[in-house]
């Protein structure tokens, strides 16, 4: 089958199109024709070597994380997924490739497509969906009336999160550029700094919650936005010592995100507020619920582009430009 490939680690190294082996599923494997993946930061990180440490892909791999498509085989232990069924999923680390025809892809880590949206709007949802879904549900337990600001909100987390929290019955105040002020408030903010023009530290506080995922003077100003036992939530770094221990990285590993957070952790203790670094991860379930979500009306995709197969390298570039307004997917089938 073509698949688009990672050859070896380098800065914006183009991935390669070409034919790899049919993917074989396993006994607990659903075997997924791609109709369309979705694109991610994290897949342009993982290319240019910058996750190594963490996800140790040997090259050659298939690169991406994101799948909608159909089921056209299951492994012997499947029992909740049949044939022809419609499924969209983020598959576990050390097992993504989204980038290619087919997958094969843990049944813990699917769920049925939401029935109202298409294969590409599905394709935009489990990455970013399931990570705002393990930060404010999971991570934060965003309640309502409660106070929360999502940086970013015009990107592919952002989006998602708005959304969720509004749907949680949160107050939300985001950032965003001036372009974009619109489309976040389409999405349910009721507070909208314009990050050109306005300063996020000095309009807001008492905040319960604020999810980052920008850099670490946005970091750090956050701190200043949370009331005591507030929580900072940030996806973007710095890694911290239970990330490290979650992950199972080694000791040495453990050593170097302590000292990365050390900053972030002691500004936080001062504050009386809580840091924490979280890394999504796959969860099938998680993607039920926001398939529910979906059907219900109460989260909708946001899709900036779409790109044919054959325009994988320019999608990718795309992502990497940092000004995408939702997700960017590409259609195979
Ligand atoms: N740890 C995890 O599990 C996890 C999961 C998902 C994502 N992430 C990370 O989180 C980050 C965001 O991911 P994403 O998928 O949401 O990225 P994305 O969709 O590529 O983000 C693009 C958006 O960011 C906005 N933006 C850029 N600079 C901004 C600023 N200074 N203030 C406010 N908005 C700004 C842009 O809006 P404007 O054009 O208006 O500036 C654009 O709409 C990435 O670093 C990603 O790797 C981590």
């Amino acid at each position: 089958m073509k698949a688009y490939i990672v050859d070896r680690y380098r800065k914006n190294e183009p991935l390669r199109y070409g034919d790899v082996p049919e993917p074989v599923p396993g006994q607990d494997d659903v075997l997924v024709e791609v109709h369309a993946a979705g694109l991610n930061p994290l897949d342009n990180k993982i290319r240019d070597g910058a996750f190594k440490a963490i996800l140790p892909y040997r090259p050659p791999f298939i690169l991406g994380h994101d799948v909608a498509g159909i089921v056209i085989g299951v492994g012997a232990n499947v029992r909740r997924f049949k044939l022809g069924d419609a499924v969209y999923a983020r598959p576990r680390d050390g097992r993504i490739g989204a980038f290619a025809e087919r997958i094969a892809i843990d049944q813990a880590d699917v769920a049925l497509k939401p029935g109202t949206i298409g294969m590409e709007e599905a394709a935009s949802i489990p990455l970013t969906g399931l990570t705002a879904w393990q930060a404010l549900v999971e991570r934060a337990g965003l309640e309502q009336g409660q106070k929360v600001l999502i940086h970013a909100g015009s990107g592919g987390v952002g989006t998602a999160a708005i959304q969720l929290a509004k749907h949680l019955g949160a107050t939300v105040a985001t950032t965003t550029s001036t372009a974009n002020v619109d489309l976040v408030k389409r999405l349910g903010a009721d507070i909208v700094i314009d990050y050109r023009n306005q300063e996020f530290d000095k309009l807001l506080s008492g905040y319960d919650v604020v999810l980052n995922s920008l850099d670490s003077t946005t970091l750090r100003k956050s701190l200043d936005v949370l009331k005591p036992g507030g929580k900072l939530i940030s996806i973007s770094g710095p890694p911290d010592p239970d990330f490290a221990r979650e992950q199972g990285l080694s000791w040495a590993l453990r050593q170097v995100m302590r000292l990365l957070s050390m900053k972030a952790r002691r500004l936080a203790r001062k504050q009386g507020v809580d840091y924490s670094f979280l890394f999504m991860h796959a969860d099938g379930a998680q993607l039920t619920k926001i398939a529910e979500l979906i059907e219900a009306g109460s989260l909708r995709t946001v899709v900036d582009r779409v790109f044919p197969f054959a325009e994988t390298n320019e999608a990718l570039a795309y992502v990497e430009t940092g000004r995408a307004k939702g997700k960017v997917v590409i259609k195979i089938k």
